[in-house]
Parts: C-alpha cells; structure tokens; sequence
C-alpha cells in the first residue's frame, strides 16, 4: 500500500476511536433505557413539585363559582390563571390563601388596547378612558363580565 494511503487510514481509525471512546465517556448511564432519552429523566420529572391542580379540583368548595364562570365570557380561562398556583391551598385552604387579583393592571393585561394580539381573541378597550377611578371588580364579576 503507498505511504499516502497508510496515513490516510491511520488517520481515519484514530478518528473513529476517538469517537467511540468520547461517545462511550460522555453518554449519560441511563439513556437509551426505554428510547432516545435518559431513562433517569422520568424519576426526576415526577419528582418535581405539584404546583398546579386544574379547574375540576375547584367544583368541590367552589361549586357556585365554577358553573357561574362556566356560563360567562370568562368560561375559558383557568381558574388558577387568575388565582395562581392552588395545589397547597386545595389541601389545606385556610392556611394557604390564594391571591385575589382585584386590580385595574391586572385585567389589562388581556383588555387594554395592544396592537401585537389580534383583536378577535380578546376585547380590547381603551382603559385609560373606561371609568378610570374605579376597579373593574366594581362593575364587572371577574366569574362572569
Ligand atoms: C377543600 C375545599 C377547597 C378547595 C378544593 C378549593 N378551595 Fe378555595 N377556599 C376554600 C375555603 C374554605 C376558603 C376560605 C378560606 C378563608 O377565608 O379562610 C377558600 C378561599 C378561596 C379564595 C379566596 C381567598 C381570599 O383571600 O378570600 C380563592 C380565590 C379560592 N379559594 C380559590 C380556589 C381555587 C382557584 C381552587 C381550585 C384550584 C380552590 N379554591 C379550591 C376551600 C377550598
Ligand atoms: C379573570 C380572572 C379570574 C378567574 C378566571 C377566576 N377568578 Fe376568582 N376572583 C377573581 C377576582 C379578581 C376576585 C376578587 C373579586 C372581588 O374582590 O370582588 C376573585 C374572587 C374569588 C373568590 C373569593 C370569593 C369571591 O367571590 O369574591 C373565590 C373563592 C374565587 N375567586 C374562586 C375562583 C374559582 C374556583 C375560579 C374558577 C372556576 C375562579 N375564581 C376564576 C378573578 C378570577
Ligand atoms: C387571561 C386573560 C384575561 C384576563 C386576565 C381577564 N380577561 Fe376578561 N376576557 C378574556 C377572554 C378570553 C374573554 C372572552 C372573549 C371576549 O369576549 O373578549 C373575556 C371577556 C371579558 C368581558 C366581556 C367582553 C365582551 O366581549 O363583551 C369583560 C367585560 C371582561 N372580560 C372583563 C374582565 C375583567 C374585569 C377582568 C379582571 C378581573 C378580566 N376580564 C380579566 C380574557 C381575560
Ligand atoms: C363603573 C363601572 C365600570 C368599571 C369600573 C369598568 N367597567 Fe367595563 N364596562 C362597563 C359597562 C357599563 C360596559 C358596557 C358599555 C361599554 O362598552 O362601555 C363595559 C364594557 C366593558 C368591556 C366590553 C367592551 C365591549 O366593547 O364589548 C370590557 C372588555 C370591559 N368593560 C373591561 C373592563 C376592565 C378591564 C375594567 C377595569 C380596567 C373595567 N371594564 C372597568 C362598566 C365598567
């Protein structure tokens, strides 16, 4: 064989030992395990904390609050999109309040007039000229507007 190819192929086989053997370092211990992930990374991810509990978790004490939102222009939002997170206040509600976002700037981050959402999806209004010194909750039931 002439010289040239003899270093051609030394070269291509330390390239490709180097690579098995990277490969074989760098490879965390579980992946593969079930598919083209870690296997690990299932145990971490259920083990994450419980934040969020969803709509139905509500029905049992809120019953009112529930089928009245679910007949309003409101029937879409979450419950906890509103009142934040409500896994620690579902299990214990006297200790863990939820917040009660009662103020003018928070309904405005879906009301007031914003030129980047398409108008269709949510009502825009011109808020700064929309009873001004009062808050919204005065006039409208956050449950059902
Ligand atoms: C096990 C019954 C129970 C469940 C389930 C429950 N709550 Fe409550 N919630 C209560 C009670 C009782 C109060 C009144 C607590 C107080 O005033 O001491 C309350 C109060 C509240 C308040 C008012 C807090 C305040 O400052 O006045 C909000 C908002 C609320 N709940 C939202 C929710 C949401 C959202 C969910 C579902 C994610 C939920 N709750 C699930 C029992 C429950
Ligand atoms: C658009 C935001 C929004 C959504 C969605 C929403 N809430 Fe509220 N909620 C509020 C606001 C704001 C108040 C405070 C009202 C006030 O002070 O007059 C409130 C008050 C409450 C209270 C205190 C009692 C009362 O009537 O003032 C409870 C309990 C409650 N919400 C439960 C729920 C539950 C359960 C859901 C889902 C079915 C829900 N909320 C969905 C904004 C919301
Ligand atoms: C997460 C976004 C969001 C928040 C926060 C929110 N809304 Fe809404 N709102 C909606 C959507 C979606 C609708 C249904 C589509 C529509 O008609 O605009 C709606 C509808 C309404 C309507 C009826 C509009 C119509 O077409 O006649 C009123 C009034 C209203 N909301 C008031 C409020 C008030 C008051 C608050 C604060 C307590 C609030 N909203 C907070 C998303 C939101
Ligand atoms: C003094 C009472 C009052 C207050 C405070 C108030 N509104 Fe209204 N809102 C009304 C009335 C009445 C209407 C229906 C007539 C109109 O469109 O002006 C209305 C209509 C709306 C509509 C529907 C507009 C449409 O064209 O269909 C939205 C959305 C709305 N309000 C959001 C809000 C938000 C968000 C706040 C707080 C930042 C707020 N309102 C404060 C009384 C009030």
């Amino acid at each position: 064989m002439p010289l040239h190819l003899k270093r051609l192929l030394l070269t291509g086989i330390v390239i490709i030992s180097l690579f098995l053997l990277l490969k074989h370092a760098l490879t965390p211990e579980s992946f593969g395990q079930y598919g083209h992930y870690r296997g690990n990374s299932m145990n971490e991810i259920a083990a994450l904390p419980i934040h969020f509990v969803g709509n139905n978790s509500c029905v049992s004490c809120h019953d009112t609050i529930v089928s009245m939102k679910s007949e309003g222009y409101h029937s879409d939002l979450s419950c906890e999109g509103c009142h934040g997170a409500g896994y620690k206040h579902v299990g214990d509600p006297k200790m863990e309040q939820l917040i009660k976002p009662d103020s003018r700037e928070f309904c405005a981050k879906c009301h007031d007039i914003n030129l980047a959402r398409p108008e269709k999806a949510v009502t825009q209004k011109e808020l700064k000229e929309h009873h001004s010194d009062q808050k919204c909750v005065k006039c409208h039931n956050p449950h059902q507007p």
